[in-house]
């Protein structure tokens, strides 16, 4: 078992990181047509629009947790994070650039989610949400990649891909030390109510993006089937523990993903 890693770990672990998105290969441009992929393109266009946030909220958030906490450094790794998260969206946006579809301004979904963690911005609920969607994206970005045949977007997605592991676990290992001095009826509810939230979402994502998880091969149960299992590590990974070793591993990358 690990510690949780230093904000100023994750710091070090975003700047390298960064470079890896210098391999995509843009010079080769996007390899498809428009016309017969417009409604898988629909859906990446609102994603595209959701990785693109300012997040203006959660650095908000952030700052009072590192204050509270006595972190300043959690700053720091929280902008490098949505930075990240900014790549994504950019990368996407170039994409649609390349074959031609428009950067979407606004999106009912995306609207509903900002409106949600606008409700009620604490660093707790923040991370709750990003970790779900992020844990919905992993099944998301690994159906685009098969169901767009274009290489330039299957090694977009596959760079993102990459980067999700870690920010679950920066997500996780947050909750984790959030969750650490919960008592066990309040954790009880509080997971509980996590279910809850999750199955929800899980829902809504499915109903407005079916399209691409079944041309990327999902059916409705093993859609449902991936984005629990997924969910159930980032859950089993926030649980707090008794027991720590001095060690911190360096962020995993998994390759298992790219199923
Ligand atoms: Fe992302
Ligand atoms: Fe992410």
């Amino acid at each position: 078992m690990r510690r949780e890693r230093t904000s100023a770990e994750w710091i070090d672990y975003f700047d390298a990181n960064e470079a890896n998105w210098s391999d995509i290969p843009w010079q080769r441009g996007a390899q498809v047509t428009l016309e017969p992929i417009r409604s898988l393109v629909r859906s990446l266009q609102a994603w595209q629009l959701g990785e693109t946030s300012e997040a203006r909220r959660l650095k908000t958030a952030a700052k009072r947790h590192a204050y509270a906490i006595g972190d300043p450094d959690f700053v720091e790794a929280m902008n490098l994070f949505i930075a990240e998260e900014q790549r994504h969206g950019e990368a996407l946006g170039r994409w649609l650039d390349d074959v031609g579809a428009e950067r979407l301004k606004r999106d009912l979904g995306d609207s509903l989610f900002r409106f949600f963690r606008h409700a009620r911005p604490n660093i707790e609920v923040w991370t709750t949400v990003v970790t779900m969607i992020e844990t919905i994206a992993v099944v998301y970005y690994s159906s685009v990649r098969r169901a767009i045949p274009s290489p330039l977007l299957q090694a977009v997605c596959e760079q993102i891909l990459r980067d999700e592991m870690p920010h679950l676990e920066f997500q996780t290992e947050r909750l984790r030390l959030l969750l650490r001095n919960r008592r066990p009826i309040p954790l009880w509810l509080t997971l509980r109510a996590q279910e809850v939230f999750f199955t929800g979402m899980v829902l809504v994502v499915w109903l407005a993006h079916r399209r691409m998880f079944v041309a990327g091969g999902h059916t409705f149960v093993s859609y449902l089937r991936a984005t629990f299992r997924h969910m159930q590590h980032a859950w089993q990974a926030m649980r707090p523990r008794s027991t720590r070793s001095p060690v911190a591993e360096p962020p995993s990358r998994l390759e298992g993903w790219l199923h």
